[in-house]
């Protein structure tokens, strides 16, 4: 028995008419063979339909709740792991990227996959969608790229925000932020809850960044407050994993590089700073909960590991775990390097029921994989 994916775009009919027309179909199609009747509904309004009584007495046919959802920054590091976990919970993935950063690589096993559609598009400019819900990913997000055009970055940031926010407010998505652990500065807080405002140099280097991504957490708040947008926002801590850009100067890329080359591994000042590295899928997993929350959440949360280690002890867990010969040599601390950065994860245990789950070494195991086959050595 073959099975038929049935799917039905909604634009506005109303619930009587769904079923009249969905039970007409089926009985058609069952008129001419045997196959299982699989629905997808595609609405805006997905949840209208949940009560409908002809989808709770029709028994043989599966009920799923697909939505379409634009992940914008789809092409980089996490926006193209949060598309593999959206597809393969069977949703509709339009992947947004304007491939700054981001590569077709990282999405080339998506392509074929009639579920999952690449907009190239630069978020600075207005995009009209379709959609239920929206990541806001797009930002380049290394110091290396984000410095590249910092009038570029906070475009992206403050635009970025606007136009999602202006598309959320009209499609009635839910729309989500990834915001960062750089909106607190160098933190006189340690560990830094979401309460604590930071202490950001609002003229340094890195100001494009931190700021651009401030005035995107107040975009969202207040399209919330003025229009009743349903916003979210996670802080994302020091995140890292398979397809991390070669090159892009963040400290486990950089100094997995460095151990498969037998180079020297440099570490910025003497080490002592302290960070925290949450794994990829663990960081996803938190970011579709935090969707999945009900309207009033709005965050901010953090995500990320609690689990603390100084830079030295990461240098040397990588040079263990590649087997390499690199030496480690140390080099100037580049200016408004924070020297602690580690999340509270109280918000996020409580209101997700999450917490990292993936460790270091698992992780970092993972990633010199990837490195090792993706670039040699
Ligand atoms: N990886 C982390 O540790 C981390 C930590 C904190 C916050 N974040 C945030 O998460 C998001 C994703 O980060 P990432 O690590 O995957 O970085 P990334 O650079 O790999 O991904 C960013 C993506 O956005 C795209 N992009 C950049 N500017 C764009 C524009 N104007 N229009 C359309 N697309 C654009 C890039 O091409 C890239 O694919 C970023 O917003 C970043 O600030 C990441």
């Amino acid at each position: 028995m073959k099975s038929l994916l049935l799917q039905i775009l909604f634009p506005i009919q109303g619930d009587r008419l769904l079923a009249d027309t969905t039970k007409r179909i089926i009985k058609e199609h069952r008129n001419k063979s045997q196959d299982r009747v699989y629905l997808k509904i595609v609405d805006l309004k997905i949840d209208r339909h949940l009560n409908n009584p002809f989808f709770n007495t029709c028994q043989e046919n599966l009920f799923m709740k697909y939505k379409r959802i634009l992940v914008t920054g789809g092409a980089g590091f996490l926006g193209s792991h949060l598309c593999d976990r959206l597809i393969d919970q069977g949703h509709d993935v339009l992947c947004l990227d304007n491939l700054f950063t981001g590569s077709k690589d990282n999405i080339r096993h998506l392509i074929a996959n009639p579920h999952f559609e690449f907009i190239r598009h630069d978020i600075i400019h207005p995009i009209y969608l379709e959609v239920d819900e929206i990541y806001n990913l797009a930002c380049p997000a290394s110091p290396v790229h984000y410095q590249y055009n910092p009038i570029k970055t906070i475009k992206t940031s403050v635009m970025g925000a606007i136009n999602t926010l202006g598309l959320a407010k009209r499609v009635k998505a839910t729309i989500l932020q990834a915001s960062t652990s750089e909106v607190y500065g160098d933190p006189e807080m340690h560990p830094q809850k979401e309460e604590y405002w930071g202490r950001v140099n609002p003229i340094g280097i890195r100001s494009c960044y931190d700021e651009g991504k401030r005035a995107a957490e107040c975009l969202m708040m207040d399209y919330h407050r003025q229009n009743g947008v349903r916003v979210k926002i996670v802080r994302i801590f020091n995140t890292y994993g398979p397809r991390m850009a070669e090159g892009d100067g963040r400290v486990i890329s950089n100094f997995i590089l460095q151990a498969l080359k037998g180079q020297d591994i440099t570490i910025y000042g003497d080490g002592t700073q302290t960070r925290s590295f949450c794994y990829v899928d663990d960081l996803v997993e938190g970011m579709m909960r935090m969707m999945a929350t009900s309207d009033e959440v709005h965050g901010p949360v953090n995500l990320g590991n609690p689990c603390e280690f100084t830079i030295i002890e990461l240098a040397e867990t990588i040079i263990r775990l590649t087997g390499s010969q690199s030496k480690i040599i140390h080099t100037p601390l580049p200016q408004d390097d924070p020297k602690q950065r580690q999340p509270d994860i109280t918000c996020a245990k409580r209101l997700l029921d999450w917490e990292p789950k993936i460790h270091l070494e698992e992780g970092l195991s993972k990633t010199i994989h990837y490195f090792q086959t993706t670039y040699g050595g």
